[in-house]
């Protein structure tokens, strides 16, 4: 059954699908709810890409994040970026998981980062930048999450600059890696040590289609 699930047969059927977007849905509710409790708002709101290469604000599921992040280990030392972070949705889930480290998103769109800005200045050790990932620099941090913020030839000159600038080995944790992770792959100093295929978490569809994660680590030294 469940290998039926995964199949195009059964997500691309239209009676399939308008369950699937009802159980979306419901994600979105349960999640905004939790959003209220660590935020004071839902931060399930979508707003569309503003720039060419990249994507709308679209949140990660909470489940989703539980099962990204499982096996991850935070200590104050570490520095954690969501590259394009949307309403703050990740930092939220570190901060109801109490990591103990700096945590900071940015974001591209004012309107969507101006989200984050609001509800983070409650809690000291969070914070959203608003401006471009490719204008900072990205040997402050060794813990990366990315959420699919660009199509692939964005992503590729992403790599490029954080190879050019980052001098400690560091983690990436990387959802819906389908069109770009491939880049990464024999790619001298990259490991891969999880890969899965996120369809239906605790009851509910996450997605509209089955989606992928991989979680890396980097070593410059080893490049
Ligand atoms: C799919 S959302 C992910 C939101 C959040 N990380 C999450 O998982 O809940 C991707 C976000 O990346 C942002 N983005 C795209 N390109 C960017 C860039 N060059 N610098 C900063 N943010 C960017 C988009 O504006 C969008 O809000």
């Amino acid at each position: 059954m469940a290998e039926f699930m995964y199949s195009r047969r059964f997500y691309n059927n239209p009676l399939i699908r308008r369950m699937i977007r009802f159980s979306r849905n419901a994600v979105d509710v349960r999640d905004s709810l939790t959003d209220r409790r660590i935020c004071g708002q839902s931060l399930s709101k979508f707003v569309p890409a503003v720039a060419a290469g990249a994507t709308g604000s679209q949140s990660t599921p909470y489940s989703v994040l539980d099962t990204v992040f499982r096996s991850a280990e935070f200590s104050e030392d570490n520095a954690f970026l969501d590259i394009g972070c949307g309403n703050g949705r990740v930092l939220a889930f570190l901060i109801k998981k109490k990591v103990p480290c700096p945590l900071t998103g940015i974001e591209l769109n004012p309107e969507v980062a101006a989200v984050g800005q609001a509800w983070t200045k409650r809690y000291p050790n969070a914070a959203v930048i608003c401006g471009d990932v490719f204008d900072i620099d990205l040997n402050r941090y060794d813990v990366f999450f990315m959420s699919r913020p660009f199509e692939p030839d964005l992503f590729s000159r992403f790599l490029q600059k954080l190879e050019r600038e980052v001098h400690h080995r560091i983690t990436l944790y990387y959802w819906v890696d389908q069109q770009s992770g491939q880049l990464l792959h024999n790619r001298p100093g990259w490991i891969m040590h999880e890969r899965k295929i996120l369809f239906f978490r605790r009851g509910f569809f996450i997605a509209m289609t089955p989606q992928q994660y991989s979680v890396w680590t980097y070593l410059p030294h080893e490049a």
